[in-house]
């Protein structure tokens, strides 16, 4: 019997070491079971025994009535999910620290892996420029004093509408046109929480809602967060039972940094706690249309029934950034957002939105969507084998489903913030992970962007980061990765 063993153990550390060195990649097809037995002299069983162990060790996959493919190492994240693991509400202050690395990944020359934008080859700028020309031509009014103080524009409106139907029918009367997607989220906090409460976050989250927890006084509240499926709604619950949450802020289309999506049976779940508990939700939706999947996944505001969701977005993701255009649909708390962003602003410029209206109302949007989507497909899968490649083997990274961005843990005891100085000497930009959360987790992640098509340059950086990593690791004694919760 141990004979045996041996023998399967044998051959799935002989595989194990071949996939390691890469004579298998990430993607390709081991040998068919009946070959190697032939090849290796060994019974079916054993060599099924030794598939199976390899299957648990996470470097490969079975596919039914195809064989066993090497993994991407893009599966290996561990679940973050414990629900045991949520933080005290705590009050933000990772703003200066952002301002340091924002300044130095502005480094001149630095290669920029820091963004999750999509880069300007892949921006419509063409289309916006012809587009801009033909409306100031046709309705100069707009560049006049005509609707300086209005909010919305009617065409905008109506195509927010419109577009709006993928996934809903709204009501035109709750859209309020913003600045773009910041500004609407900085809008629904004020309008539904004041300094002192608490806002539920997902862990990790993007660095700006942090910042605009903090800008206005408020606690956070990290909630556990899967790499797949998105925020715990059991951990949330629990939250919200013990009356500590006053407000939700998450983003269940592709968490930024994570890229998780929120299982639909999930959102209705949410929909329906932040009805039951009185609590309103600031849902960020601005990578709603940039899923990898066929179809784009529905936002927990198309749950809600009660107006407590308050969706934001913008068209900074796929039309541009520079336009500072988005919208809020703000539910039951309609009549205060209108107020603040009246306040605030006197008014959304009118000319843009009458620009952008035309564009997603055209069918240069949708391709637009398609041509994005299967760009960054390709292109995150082929940082990701980068990573596996050029990273020691104890790193992991996320499996997005959609955006721009990689999150990347490496083993514990590795620190994301030295990495980060010493990247910027050598001219590479990221996002160290502690930018990510309220309480210091994330001290081993960083956040690399895929945006850029493939160069030497881009090549050169992922294998001088891969190497930084390895130094540092030399460095100090080696703990083997542990799940991502508890990584500080
Ligand atoms: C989750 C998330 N929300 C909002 C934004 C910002 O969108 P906007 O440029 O429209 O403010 C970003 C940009 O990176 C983001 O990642």
């Amino acid at each position: 019997m141990s004979a045996q063993i041996n023998l399967y153990e044998r051959l799935a550390d002989e595989l194990g070491a071949l996939i390691e060195s890469r004579v298998f990649a990430p993607g390709d097809r081991l040998p068919s079971i009946r070959h190697l037995s032939q090849q290796k002299r060994l019974s079916i069983s054993t060599v099924m025994q030794a598939l199976r162990l390899l299957e648990d060790r996470g470097l490969v996959d079975a596919r039914p009535q195809a064989g066993f493919y090497v993994r991407h190492r893009a599966r290996n994240l561990a679940a973050v999910c414990d629900s045991h693991c949520t933080t005290l509400p705590t009050y933000v202050g990772i703003n200066n620290l952002l301002m340091r690395v924002l300044r130095a990944n502005k480094t001149p020359g630095a290669l920029q892996l820091g963004l999750s934008w999509p880069p300007d080859e892949l921006l419509p700028v063409k289309r916006l420029q012809q587009i801009m020309a033909s409306t100031a031509r046709r309705a100069p009014e707009l560049l006049a004093q005509d609707g300086c103080f209005d909010t919305n524009e009617p065409h905008f409106v109506r195509q927010v509408t419109r577009r709006a139907l993928d996934w809903g029918r709204i009501d035109p009367q709750e859209i309020i046109a913003t600045n773009s997607c910041t500004e609407a989220i900085s809008l629904a906090l004020r309008a539904v929480a004041k300094p002192g409460d608490t806002v539920a976050i997902e862990s990790p989250t993007y660095f700006v809602l942090l910042q605009l927890i903090e800008s206005l006084g408020m606690k956070a509240l990290e909630i556990p967060t899967d790499p797949k499926t998105g925020l715990s709604i059991d951990a949330l619950e629990l939250a919200m039972r013990e009356g500590l949450v006053q407000a939700c802020l998450l983003v269940p289309n592709v968490n930024n940094p994570l890229g998780s999506i929120m299982p639909e049976e999930s959102k209705k779940r949410l929909a329906g706690l932040v009805s039951r508990y009185d609590i309103p939700l600031v849902e960020d939706d601005v990578y709603g249309d940039l899923c990898f999947m066929a179809e784009r996944p529905w936002p927990v505001k198309a749950y809600d029934t009660s107006g407590h969701v308050l969706l934001c977005s913008s068209f900074s993701k796929v039309a541009s950034p520079s336009l500072r255009a988005g919208y809020i649909l703000a539910g039951r708390y309609t009549q205060e957002v209108a107020f603040l962003k009246n306040v605030s602003s006197g008014g959304n410029s009118v000319f843009i939105q009458a620009v952008l209206a035309d564009y997603i109302g055209s069918s240069s949007y949708d391709n637009q969507v398609r041509r994005i989507r299967r760009t960054m497909t390709q292109r995150i899968a082929r940082m990701s084998d980068a990573v596996s490649e050029f990273f020691p083997a104890e790193c992991s990274v996320s499996a997005p489903q959609g955006g721009f961005v990689l999150w990347i843990a490496l083993p514990e005891g590795a620190d994301a913030m030295a990495l980060h100085e010493q990247a910027i000497e050598h001219r590479i930009a990221f996002m160290p992970g502690p930018l990510f959360s309220a309480s210091g987790r994330f001290g081993n992640c960083i956040r690399i962007n895929c945006g850029n098509a493939w160069s030497s340059e881009v090549d050169h950086a992922v294998r001088c980061l891969g190497t930084l990593v390895r130094q540092s690791l030399d460095r100090v004694p080696l703990r083997p990765m542990a799940k991502l919760a508890r990584a500080s």
